[in-house]
C-alpha cells in the first residue's frame, strides 16, 4: 500500500512557512492504518520488543494498536503534571526554551527491550529525551518507529547507533 497518499499536507499550519503532516487521515482510514500498525508490529516482532513506549499525544496512537496486536504492555511518556505516581523526567530543546517529558518510575522492568513508538520523527528532540527516560529506567531501546520521517531535519543523528524504522520519508 502507498500509505503517503494518506497523509494530508496543510500548509502554514501552525505557522507560516511551516507544511504540516496530518496523520489523522491515515488513522480515519481502517485499512491505512491497520496496515500502518501490521508494518510495525512486523518491525517489533523481529527485534523482539517486549514493551512499547509512546510520547503523548500522537505515541498512543501508533503505539497502543502495536502494543495490543502483540499482547504485550504500553508505557506511556507525558509532559509534567500528567501522571499521578513517582516520575523519572527529561529535559529537551525546543527552538526557544525548553521542554520536560516524564515516565512512571515502575512503568519498565530493568532489562527488558523497549520499541518507541510515535508518528513523526522531526528534530528528534522528543524521541531521543524518550531513550533517555528508557534508559533511566534500565530499559534497552531496541528500536524507533515512526509513520513519517522529516529527512532535513536531520532526527536520525540524535538517535546513534539505534536501529530507526520509518514508513514515509519526506
Ligand atoms: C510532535 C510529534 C512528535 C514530535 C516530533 O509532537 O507527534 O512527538 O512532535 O518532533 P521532534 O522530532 O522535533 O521532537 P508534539 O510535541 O507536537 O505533541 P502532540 O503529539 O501532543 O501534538
Amino acid at each position: 500500500m502507498d500509505l503517503k497518499q494518506y497523509v494530508t499536507t496543510v500548509e502554514n499550519w501552525p505557522k507560516e512557512g511551516i507544511s504540516f503532516k496530518d496523520i489523522t487521515t491515515i488513522m480515519d482510514n481502517g485499512p491505512a492504518y491497520k496496515y500502518a500498525t501490521d508494518q510495525i508490529v512486523t518491525y517489533a516482532k523481529e527485534l523482539g520488543a517486549e514493551i512499547i513506549v509512546g510520547p503523548e499525544a500522537r505515541g498512543f496512537i501508533i503505539g497502543c494498536p502495536v502494543a495490543y496486536a502483540l499482547e504485550i504492555g504500553f508505557a506511556p511518556v507525558r509532559k509534567p503534571g500528567k501522571l499521578p505516581r513517582e516520575v523519572v523526567s527529561a529535559d529537551y530543546g525546543l527552538e526557544y526554551g525548553k521542554d520536560t517529558l516524564t515516565m512512571h518510575k515502575d512503568a519498565i522492568k530493568p532489562g527488558q527491550k523497549v520499541l518507541i513508538c510515535d508518528d513523526l520523527l522531526a528534530t528528534g528532540g522528543t524521541v531521543e529525551a524518550t531513550v533517555r527516560l528508557v534508559e533511566q529506567l534500565g530499559g534497552q531501546v531496541v528500536g524507533c518507529a515512526f509513520i513519517i520521517e522529516l529527512t532535513e531535519l536531520n532526527g536520525r543523528a540524535k538517535l546513534g547507533d539505534l536501529n530507526v524504522k520509518t514508513l514515509i520519508e519526506y
